[in-house]
Formats: structure tokens, C-alpha cells, sequence
């Protein structure tokens, strides 16, 4: 495959240098040495998941802090608070502040992640790590971004958020209960941006929103879909962080997510 001047602009957004390698397309990245995240991540490899989240109808435990149905009722203003005040599981004992997503409130794209960390637990906005700095460079190589200027366009922008609103302590894995006594407020987020394309990254994302526990090998390159809306499966950028190959994968995945959108976009309203 030979690239574009565009193309190699992008991918050195992603830190990625290119060559034209004709024989082989997937061997047209070379990736640039990267140092290792500092802290510890709760995504180093993509093992076969072994968390068991309950199936599709299953009861979920019963939240002990806000019922299900009126997270589903509440607006933004109501969500933000709603998670600010939340203590339906033991991570707002250890927790700085909660962790509510980031972006325009109709982006075109949705970003789903896992947990927030410790810079975000700081900050409290997701991804201002090194796993951030990774996808925030992923997302400007195809044009978007995360912040809200004033008359932004929708289609260029992203809402960024997780699976859980509160750092797990020592960043260890979301726990099943975690993860389902969060679900309401992520599924009530993507009611209210209702984007076009939702990019789930890693493998708690994917249990969250698909109900796998497939590996992200396994799922990523074809669409899927949540509640309509599709879906596209990706690496966490953690992982990239520490299995560098991937990132051509990832790059690959972020094409299949921009040209879902695209094919919509040209698609007339109502078509198939
Ligand atoms: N990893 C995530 O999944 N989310 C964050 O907000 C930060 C790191």
C-alpha cells in the first residue's frame, strides 16, 4: 500500500512512521519506540476475559444509592450531579472525585474506556495520562478532538467516557458489581449524546456494552452494534502502550469507526 500525504500526517499524529511496503499491507507501519506507561494499568495485556458480567435480562445487583429508573429519566445536569453524589459501591470511599466524561454533549463520537487512573482521579477527566496522550493523538490524526470550542461541529468531536466513574484503587481491574452498578450512567451518557459511532476500547468497554468476554482480537475489524448505534472494538490505548505493534491494528480500527461514519452520513435519512 502506498500512503497519502494525509495518511502519514495522521499516523505521525499516532506516533507511527510509515514506508511503502507493497507486499505486505500490514507490515507498512513500523512503530516508533515508545517508553512503557509509568503507572500501572489495569489493561497490560488482552488476555481471555474471566470477569463474568450478568447476560443480557439478567438481574444486575439491586444499586444501593440511585434507582436504575431515574438515572434513565435525568438530563445532564441531573446525570453529572447523580455521579458526583454516587455511592452504590465501595470505590467513593477511596476515590478523589468522580470521574464524569469528557466532550461535546452530541459528539458524532462516543469513547468508552475502562476506569479512571490516578492523574484522572486528580483530575478528574478521563484519559490525561499517557494512555490519554496516546488517544488524544489517535483521535486529531482523523480529525477530532475532545475539546468543546465555541460553534464546534459535532461530527469532529468526541465524548470520552468509562465504564466506571471512580478509580479503583491501586488501579486494579472494575469488579463485576462495580461494573454493573455503574452501567446506568454510561447507558443513560450514550442516550443523551446518541452518537453515530461509539469506540469501545478494551475489554471492560466491551463486556460493558456488547456482553462478550471474547478477546479483543477476536471482535475487532467488523461492526457491531449497541442499541442501534455502531460499534467498533478497539485495543485499549494502555495496551498499545505496551504491545506497540498493535497500534497498526488500532489505526486500522479507527479507519473502520471513521468510515462507518462517513457511509451513514452520505446514507439518506431513513435508508437502510
Ligand atoms: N484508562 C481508562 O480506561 N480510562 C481513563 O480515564 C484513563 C485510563
Amino acid at each position: 500500500m502506498s500512503w497519502t500525504e494525509r495518511q502519514r500526517a495522521m499516523l505521525a499524529e499516532m506516533g507511527l512512521r510509515v514506508w511503502d511496503a507493497p507486499a505486505t499491507e500490514s507490515l507498512a507501519v513500523a512503530v516508533a519506540p515508545e517508553a512503557a506507561e509509568a503507572r500501572p494499568t489495569r489493561d497490560p495485556v488482552e488476555p481471555p476475559v474471566t470477569v463474568a458480567l450478568p447476560p443480557p435480562g439478567a438481574v444486575a445487583p439491586p444499586p444501593t444509592a440511585i434507582a436504575s429508573s431515574a438515572v434513565a429519566a435525568m438530563d445532564w445536569p441531573a446525570l453529572r450531579e447523580a455521579v458526583a453524589a454516587c455511592t452504590a459501591c465501595s470505590l467513593h470511599q477511596s476515590r478523589r472525585q468522580t470521574v464524569f466524561g469528557v466532550g461535546h454533549p452530541q459528539a458524532h463520537w462516543m469513547i468508552v474506556g475502562e476506569a479512571p487512573g490516578e492523574e484522572e482521579d486528580r483530575r478528574g477527566e478521563p484519559f490525561v495520562g499517557r494512555s490519554g496522550q496516546l488517544l488524544d493523538n489517535m483521535l486529531r490524526a482523523i480529525g477530532l478532538s475532545r475539546q468543546t470550542p465555541e460553534s464546534p461541529d459535532p461530527s469532529k468531536q468526541v465524548f470520552i467516557a468509562n465504564t466506571l466513574k471512580c478509580r479503583p484503587p491501586g488501579n486494579r481491574n472494575p469488579l463485576p458489581e462495580e461494573l454493573a452498578r455503574c452501567e446506568g450512567f454510561l447507558i443513560r451518557q450514550i442516550e443523551l449524546v446518541q452518537p453515530k459511532i461509539i469506540l469501545a476500547m478494551g475489554r471492560f468497554a466491551v463486556q460493558s456494552l456488547l456482553r462478550s468476554s471474547a478477546p479483543i482480537g477476536q471482535l475487532r475489524g467488523r461492526v457491531h452494534h449497541y442499541q442501534g448505534v455502531p460499534l467498533v472494538v478497539t485495543y485499549h490505548p494502555a495496551y498499545l502502550l505496551r504491545n506497540l505493534t498493535e497500534k497498526a491494528r488500532a489505526w486500522d480500527d479507527l479507519c473502520l469507526a471513521q468510515g462507518t461514519v462517513e457511509a451513514s452520513a452520505a446514507r439518506p435519512a431513513g435508508g437502510a
